[in-house]
């Protein structure tokens, strides 16, 4: 089975290239390494001992796109390509609905094309914006995007969800709450291009010298430490969740040809603790300090699980202890001048 995994260079797609190879699939990368490395695709192959098919492609450009469907018979696609930074997607919006809405159109426009089938996209506990009731499930109400770029996840999964209403072709989109952590290998992992916001990678880069200091983005929430809440999943847990997505569309396991799922551990976490959890778990003191609230942020979200863990037969194996281990032993890898 050849599964087409656009943005496969990346940091989530990377890892679900090594998880489909582990499950005998063999995965077809299309990147144009806006975002990612090269060296990556050398990384995967140490990881599974073999030579990964890879294809320099930009999936805004369509003809380049279609060509990768001529070249190759393509069973299934994952579409992680696209732009995530909420910050920039704020001061440049349209780079974000160009990269994001585009790509997406062209792969279901070929989908619709050459009568293709199975189809993941994707998406983000962004699309639930500001939520009342926790956790939040597939079923609670959307509120508006934070940004621009929760704003593409939005409408990216209504047009997935237009397209298959007129189409018969069979998708699922996955709602990552906060991937983070590395492979055990620490061969891949988050390789940041741009300066990281995300907590994780700001507490590693912290430790290891990079930055000065932690700033905790408010303290006076309404959380049992006034700091906010997230729901920290790790990378490899969401790599086999994509493997669960395409088993059930082959095998015809759905009964509707469009369906949405949460893909978080179920547990809320402070930023606190992920801080003291780092410093327990590395033996690193980390340097932060308390600062103001970051503006878009929501006081507490975390994913109501049931639905992944019954239809996908899917549950996180690896917890906040092994999120922070690995995201610390990559860190230290990519500072090895050694390496
Ligand atoms: P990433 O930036 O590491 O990977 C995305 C990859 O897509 C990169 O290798 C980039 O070069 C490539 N890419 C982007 N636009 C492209 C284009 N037009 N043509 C070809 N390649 C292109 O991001 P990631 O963290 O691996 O995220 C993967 C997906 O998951 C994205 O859709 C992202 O929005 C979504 N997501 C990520 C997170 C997160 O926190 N990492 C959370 C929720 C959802
Ligand atoms: C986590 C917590 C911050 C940095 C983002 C996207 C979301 C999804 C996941 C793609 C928050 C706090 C952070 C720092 C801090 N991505 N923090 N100091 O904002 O929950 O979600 O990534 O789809 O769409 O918005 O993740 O890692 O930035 O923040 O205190 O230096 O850590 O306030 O509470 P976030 P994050």
């Amino acid at each position: 089975m050849n599964v087409l995994v656009t943005g496969g260079a990346g940091y989530i797609g990377s890892h679900t290239v090594v998880e489909l190879i582990n499950k005998g699939y063999t995965p077809i990368i299309a990147d144009n390494f806006s975002n990612s490395r090269r060296d990556i695709l050398l990384a995967i192959e140490k990881i599974v001992g073999k030579k990964v098919f890879f294809i320099e492609a930009d999936l805004c450009d369509k003809t380049a796109t279609k060509k990768i469907f001529s070249d190759h018979k393509i069973d299934a696609t994952i579409h992680f390509a696209a732009f995530k930074a909420v910050g920039e997607s704020v001061n440049d919006p349209l780079k974000y609905y160009r990269n994001n809405l585009l790509s997406l159109i062209n792969l279901l426009e070929i989908y619709n094309e050459l009568k293709l089938d199975n189809f993941v996209f994707s998406s983000s506990c962004s699309v639930y914006g500001e939520q009342e009731i926790l956790p939040v499930s597939e079923s609670s109400p959307l509120s508006q995007a934070e940004s621009p770029y929760g704003n593409t996840k939005q409408i990216g999964e209504e047009i997935m969800a237009d397209t298959l209403k007129a189409s018969n072709f069979n998708g699922i989109a996955l709602r990552y709450f906060n991937p983070a952590g590395a492979h055990e290998s620490a061969l891949i992992g988050e390789y940041p291009l741009q300066a990281p916001s995300n907590l994780i990678p700001v507490i590693t880069q912290t430790a290891i010298g990079k930055r000065n200091t932690v700033t905790v983005f408010g303290t006076d929430y309404n959380t049992k430490d006034g700091t906010c809440v997230r729901d920290y999943i790790h990378v490899v847990d969401i790599a086999k969740a994509h493997i669960a997505a395409i088993e059930r569309l082959i095998n015809k396991k759905n009964p509707t040809n469009y369906e949405v799922y949460n893909l978080g551990s179920g547990t809320g976490n402070t930023v606190l603790e992920v801080i003291n959890t780092f410093e327990k778990i590395t033996g690193q003191k980390l340097n932060y300090n308390m600062g103001p609230r970051r503006s878009g942020d929501v006081e507490k979200v975390y994913a109501d699980t049931t639905k992944a863990n019954s239809f996908l037969n899917w549950k996180t194996e690896l917890g906040l202890e092994e999120i922070v281990r690995s995201a610390w032993k990559w860190e230290k890898a990519i500072n090895d001048e050694s390496r």
